[in-house]
């Protein structure tokens, strides 16, 4: 294999450069060049291509975001649009594909895989919702994000006496909202994998209160309410009955900007350089996860019929802690 193509998909995560760097030199350390595909796989379907050198990947190690961009192409799930990829794929010269996002992302790499294109993909998503990896690449950075908003939203909500709901990110997984909740000291964590009677969650916190609380944090995934602001909707619920002053804060896109921690760079480093050794080696049709403190391999297939469920020992952990 000589030559491969790259590209990131789906919402950004931090490390996605880290990981594009990565899949450039060790491609090269391998001989092979690496296209830059801009754009997702609407720049696969356009032929927005351009051949990276090595001095094109300097200095973005420590960038969030993403140097090849993102876009949501719907279109890429009907058959036809794929062959159309394939077809601008195979003019280029493009042998192998690495393809870096969350699961829909994974989900078109599968897809390239079955058009006959060798693809291997990495996962990187602030969700943390792929199964067959421990941790995706962005997501550290974005709990150490919400755990210093929770720390400075404590400081405020502790010298006035208030409750704050603090909506953090995450439309079907509350890895965040609990993993936040737990580093940050939270009251309360509410995830979308639950269902929660609210009278119940504003006793508890009136109970918090009484005993001697100086204030209330309660972190809420985006997910527990689709109808609009789960926070708002939370909020608006408890408002009359929890006994202390309530402000909404809703933390937003901030959680998916930022330079990327030692954590997320060094794993987007690994899972980078795996995934091209992968396609070097001639494997396709999986993805590169961590899985302790290894790096393995998991068919595209098991990460899009599984799903990664949220650790309820840890979510009665951070109930305990928080009395
Ligand atoms: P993420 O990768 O962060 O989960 P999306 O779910 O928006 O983000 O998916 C990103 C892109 O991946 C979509 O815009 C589409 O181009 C592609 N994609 C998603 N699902 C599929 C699918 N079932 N088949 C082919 N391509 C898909
Ligand atoms: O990156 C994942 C995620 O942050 C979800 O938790 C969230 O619902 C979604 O992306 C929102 O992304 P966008 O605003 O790009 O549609």
């Amino acid at each position: 294999m000589k030559k491969i193509g790259i590209l990131t998909s789906g919402g950004d995560a931090p490390g996605m450069n880290a990981a594009i760097r990565a899949v450039v030199r060790q491609g090269n350390a391998l001989g092979m060049t690496t296209v830059g595909i801009y754009h997702g796989y609407k720049g696969c379907i356009m032929g927005n291509f351009e051949e990276f050198q090595l001095r094109d990947v300097s200095g973005i190690i420590e960038e969030g975001g993403t140097i090849l961009r993102s876009k949501r192409a719907p279109e890429f799930k009907e058959k036809k649009t794929q062959v159309k990829a394939v077809r601008k794929l195979n003019k280029e010269g493009i042998e192998g594909l690495i393809v870096i996002g969350g699961d829909g992302t994974l989900r078109g790499g599968n897809a390239l895989h079955d058009q006959g294109v060798p693809t291997v993909g990495i996962p990187a998503t602030i969700d943390n919702d792929i199964y067959g990896t421990d941790m995706t690449i962005g997501v550290d950075t974005a709990l150490n994000t919400v755990v210093e908003a929770l720390d400075r939203i404590r400081t405020t909500a502790s010298a006035l006496e208030r409750t704050f709901i603090v909506e953090v990110m995450g439309r079907d997984s509350g890895y965040i909202a609990l993993m936040g909740g737990l580093a940050g000291g939270a009251e309360v964590v509410l995830v979308p994998e639950m269902d929660y009677d609210l009278n119940e969650v504003a006793k508890g916190i009136y109970e918090g209160y009484k005993k001697g609380k100086q204030h209330t944090i309660v972190v809420v995934a985006e997910g527990v309410y689709r109808e609009g602001s789960a926070a708002h909707y939370v909020g608006q619920h408890i408002r009359e009955k929890i006994g202390f002053e309530m402000r909404v804060t809703v933390l937003g896109h901030m959680q998916r900007g930022g330079s990327p921690t030692a954590f997320d760079r060094s794993i987007a480093s690994r899972l980078g350089a795996e995934a091209v050794k992968r396609i070097y080696g001639g494997d396709s049709g999986l993805m590169v996860g961590l899985q302790g403190s290894r790096i393995e391999p998991v068919e595209f297939s098991e990460v899009a019929s599984k799903s990664k469920e949220l650790d309820m020992e840890l979510y009665k952990l951070a109930e305990t802690l928080s009395k």
